[in-house]
């Protein structure tokens, strides 16, 4: 449970989980600013969820799915980047305001994966790194590790995992 939560001053879909720590929030309220000046009417979908959410998040998934395949798209309660408060999903009304892979290959998904790192955001889950992230492309979530380590990660085109376990 982060200490602070705060909710950042965004359009967000729905009002549930909608609360961030406070730098994330500060800087997803820049980087929404930002695609705004340049044509882009980014949402926030989901950004914090307790243990107790992703929980009945997962067990949807897991119901679907079976297990093994929800893995790779829900993380289990405890193991969500969205219970840090540093994480947003964000989307647009080109993809109807969903979260799919689609919005990946919009000119707001290419924006968003350009510009988010000058904010403090990378693409936390990129297309091909299932391998390495345990998870499917994700163009929509955005995982806050300030503007430094965002743009050094952006810059090589590599994932969070690699970045904590190599020295750059
Ligand atoms: N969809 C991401 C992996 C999560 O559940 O946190
Ligand atoms: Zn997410």
């Amino acid at each position: 449970q982060p200490e602070e939560l705060i909710k950042p001053d965004i359009p967000f879909l729905g009002t549930e989980n909608s609360s961030l720590r406070p730098a994330a929030a500060g800087a997803i309220k820049s980087l929404f600013e930002r695609a705004r000046q340049e044509g882009f009417n980014l949402i926030g979908v989901s950004a914090y969820r307790s243990y107790q959410y992703q929980k009945e998040v997962f067990a949807r998934h897991v119901n679907r799915l079976g297990e093994k395949e929800a893995k790779t798209i829900s993380a289990p309660p405890g193991a969500s980047e969205h219970q840090t408060g540093l994480v947003i999903d964000v989307s647009s009304p080109q993809v109807n305001y969903k979260l799919t892979q689609r919005f990946g290959r919009t000119k707001a998904g290419h924006w968003l994966k350009e510009n988010a790192p000058e904010f403090g955001f990378i693409i936390r889950y990129p297309q091909g790194a299932r391998e390495i992230t345990g998870y499917q492309y994700e163009p929509w979530h955005l995982r806050y590790v300030g503007p430094t380590h965002a743009q050094l990660i952006s810059q090589k085109e590599i994932t969070l995992e690699e970045y904590m376990y190599v020295n750059y």
